[in-house]
């Protein structure tokens, strides 16, 4: 039997997977079993943001490995407690919960919505204000806050306690008529949505109001996180403070890692028992994260923004590209012609992308290398065109 065959009869078959078997990996570009070449625009889905196999990524991961492995979280390693200061550093909040995926993220980001607001107000208010064209996760309380019935229908009942309204001002305060919204969580590009990135004018209405009712800003940075968008943090291209972030993805360059970072209002909500996860904070993703983070600064932004104007520039003179919507190396193309055919054709001609929607996703490495850059572009403008 090849790879195929095993996968298909022993995998359970929840994800449609493109008809190749990649066997490694090295910065931007991909191996499959037969030796052809691949330029990675899809970053195993915003998370190798310094490409595969990343040296620093590997020497600290293998390091690690080799010093100690895992402990459980009744004992204090190193690791875990140097990546939390620096991610509380870099986000400016007070303490961080780890946990091992985005959806481990959310769900401890909207426990602790629920427990600041049931200490203070009572059990009532517990709802949570989660947005239309959302994601937020695959668990039957982060499918509760993802806003699209196409993941839910066939999972019901879901956690109770989850709103949703449209992006927009008058739709949120309508929303916001609700007394017992304890919290607004949001993605300010939905990513699995289509790559919608969030009004300014509606972002700072849900800023606003969060303060002035004293409502749980949760921002799901799980996909834009990590100077994906020119920023350490999209919210930061708002000039907003949530009082939550979540992020996992990126974080650890390859392993299993989630975060749920929050803020002074917030951090002694969580007492002791509230919480917990077996591999949160595990010793060897944390060293792998903690390599990946302390390198995300001004330069890595930098190189977003022009990478970023590089991709626009020559997808748009494309006659068949509608739109491009994101920031940074988040994008979405919409095009006149069939997707499917385009990312196929992209395959085929040694370029991975994804789709998101009704949109051809480009979520490459942060430092995808600039030659190899223009040549998967050239790739992928062709397959546009002939769609
Ligand atoms: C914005 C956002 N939130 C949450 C998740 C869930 O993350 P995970 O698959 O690690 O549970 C995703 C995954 O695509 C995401 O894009």
């Amino acid at each position: 039997m090849n790879t195929f065959e095993i996968d298909n009869k022993y995998i359970a078959q929840t994800y449609k997977r493109f008809p190749v078997t990649l066997v490694e990996g090295k910065g931007s570009l991909a191996y499959d079993d037969k030796g052809k070449e691949y330029i990675d625009l899809a970053g195993g889905i915003a998370v190798n943001i310094f490409g595969y196999c990343d040296e620093a990524w590997q020497s600290a991961v293998c390091a690690q490995a080799g010093q100690l492995s895992h402990t459980s979280n009744l004992y204090y390693t190193q690791p875990a407690s140097v990546l939390a200061k620096l991610l509380v550093e870099k986000s400016k909040m007070s303490r961080v919960f780890f946990g091992n995926s985005g959806a481990e993220a959310n769900e401890c980001a909207i426990k602790l919505a629920r427990k600041y607001s049931q200490d203070k107000y009572g059990e009532a208010r517990h709802k949570i204000l989660c947005l239309k064209n959302s994601f937020h996760g695959r668990t039957l309380t982060t499918l509760a806050a993802t806003g699209q019935d196409v993941f839910h229908k066939d999972f019901k009942p879901l956690t109770p306690g989850f709103v949703h309204c449209e992006p927009t001002k008058e739709a949120l305060n309508e929303a916001l008529k609700d007394e017992n919204i304890c919290a607004i969580m949001m993605e300010t590009i939905q990513g699995e949505g289509g790559i919608n990135v969030l009004s300014k004018e509606f972002v700072h209405e849900a800023y606003y109001q969060a303060q002035k009712r004293d409502i749980i800003l949760i921002v799901d940075e799980i996909q834009t996180g990590l100077g994906r968008t020119g920023e350490f943090f999209d919210y930061m291209n708002y000039s907003i403070y949530p009082d939550i972030v979540t992020v996992a993805k990126g974080l650890g360059g390859g392993l299993p890692i989630g975060a749920c970072i929050f803020g002074k209002k917030l951090e002694n909500t969580f007492a002791f028992g509230d919480h917990g996860s077996t591999f949160g904070g595990n010793p060897i993703a944390c060293a792998g994260a903690l390599s990946v983070v302390e390198r995300i600064d001004e330069e890595v932004f930098e190189g977003v923004k022009v990478r970023n104007k590089i991709i626009t520039d020559s997808i748009s003179i494309s006659p068949k590209v509608k739109e491009i919507t994101g920031r940074g190396l988040m994008l979405g193309i919409e095009i006149s012609g069939d997707v499917d055919k385009a990312v196929a054709e992209c395959l085929e001609n040694g370029v991975l992308v994804i789709k998101a929607k009704n949109k051809i996703r480009l979520l490459p490495a942060l430092n995808i290398p600039f030659p190899q850059l223009t040549k998967a572009l050239a790739v992928l403008i062709k397959a546009i065109n002939e769609s």
